[in-house]
């Protein structure tokens, strides 16, 4: 056998023992046999001397790349087989599965869930409107004239095109009347937007729940009935509802609510919105006619209502997606 058919017959038996060891210490047994000081390869070495003087180049270069090819080999199989997991099969079919952590709802979306269900069972449907409003639906139809300090664009994300981000869902008010013929009783809840600096109780969006009930003869009584029953509902038996006077350009009269609420186990006044008797002006910019129809309006913040009830300090908490919140609720 020539020197060069020799060094093919090494490089390949060495090549498929390689391959055969599977395990550190066989991997070791190899490189002894083969790349040690009295292995395989060193043994070549002094069979050059009888290598002609014209095929020596080729030869020598030749050695050099088996000893090259079979140092690397045995690097690359050292590496794997040491990796972790590497004396096992690659796939593990008898492992337990990866386990899929249930999800649940926002606390939000599960308050607003909830506030929907209570006004659903007293007659309350609901009622949308776009995010993205027009002056008319934002403000003139709720008599608030073009003057007014509530439109400064410093209270009000204004895009273009003279509309707004909503600052209030009183604009579903506009929209739903516009729409249907009285009587209505509708809620209307979503995302509102104005620019406070964030803290713990101001953030340039949240939430409020509409309220708006057209009908003959509708009274201050019924709106307080109506707030009073959904306290009760949602916050229990030792719920109660206040009203202090106060003004919204579209109701008249108007008030703040209050509602007593129970917070960590006592019951707690919490301030929750405004409400009051639909102005005739507003009744008038949707074509209803306002010595026929009377109606309540009231507006509550569901952010609020989700802080208080679920013992939140901070509503930056509820729009931070940090799962460590959220899971809780
Ligand atoms: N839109 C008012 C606000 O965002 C809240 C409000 C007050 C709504 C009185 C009403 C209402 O429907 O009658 O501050």
């Amino acid at each position: 056998m020539s020197m060069m058919e020799h060094l093919d017959e090494l490089e390949a038996s060495a090549l498929a023992d390689l391959e055969a060891a599977a395990e550190p210490e066989s991997l070791e047994r190899w490189r002894i046999r083969y790349l040690g000081t009295k292995g395989r390869l060193k043994a070549t070495m002094p069979m050059l001397k009888d290598v002609s003087r014209e095929d020596k180049p080729a030869v020598g270069k030749r050695l050099n790349a088996v000893k090259t090819t079979l140092e690397s080999a045995f690097e690359e199989r050292k590496s794997r087989v040491e990796a972790p997991g590497a004396a096992g099969p690659a796939l593990d079919v008898t492992e337990p599965g990866m386990e899929c952590g249930l999800g649940r709802r926002h606390v939000l979306t599960r308050t607003i869930d909830e506030v929907i269900e209570v006004f659903g069972r007293m007659g309350f449907s609901v009622a949308y409107g776009p995010e993205v409003e027009d002056e008319w639906h934002n403000f003139n139809a709720l008599n608030i004239p073009d003057d007014h300090p509530a439109r400064d664009p410093i209270d009000n994300f204004y895009v273009n095109g003279g509309r707004l981000l909503r600052s209030q869902t009183s604009t579903v008010q506009i929209r739903t009347m516009e729409r249907v013929k009285p009587p209505l009783k509708i809620i209307a809840i979503g995302r509102v937007y104005r620019p406070d600096t964030h803290d713990a109780t101001h953030f340039s969006m949240f939430h409020q729940v509409e309220g708006l009930y057209v009908d003959r003869n509708v009274s201050m009584v019924d709106l307080k009935t109506a707030l009073f029953q959904f306290a009760r509902a949602y916050f229990g038996p030792g719920a109660e509802v206040r009203i202090r006077p106060s003004f919204f350009p579209f109701t008249e009269p108007s008030a703040e609510v209050d509602m007593k609420m129970k917070i960590k186990g006592s019951y707690q006044w919490v301030e929750l919105g405004g409400c009051g008797m639909v102005d005739p002006n507003v009744f008038e910019a949707v074509g209803y006619d306002p010595e026929e129809w009377t109606g309540y309006a009231f507006g509550l913040g569901i952010d609020r209502i989700a802080m208080r009830k679920y013992g939140i300090a901070d509503i930056r908490w509820m729009f931070e997606n940090d799962a460590r919140f959220l899971r809780q609720f």
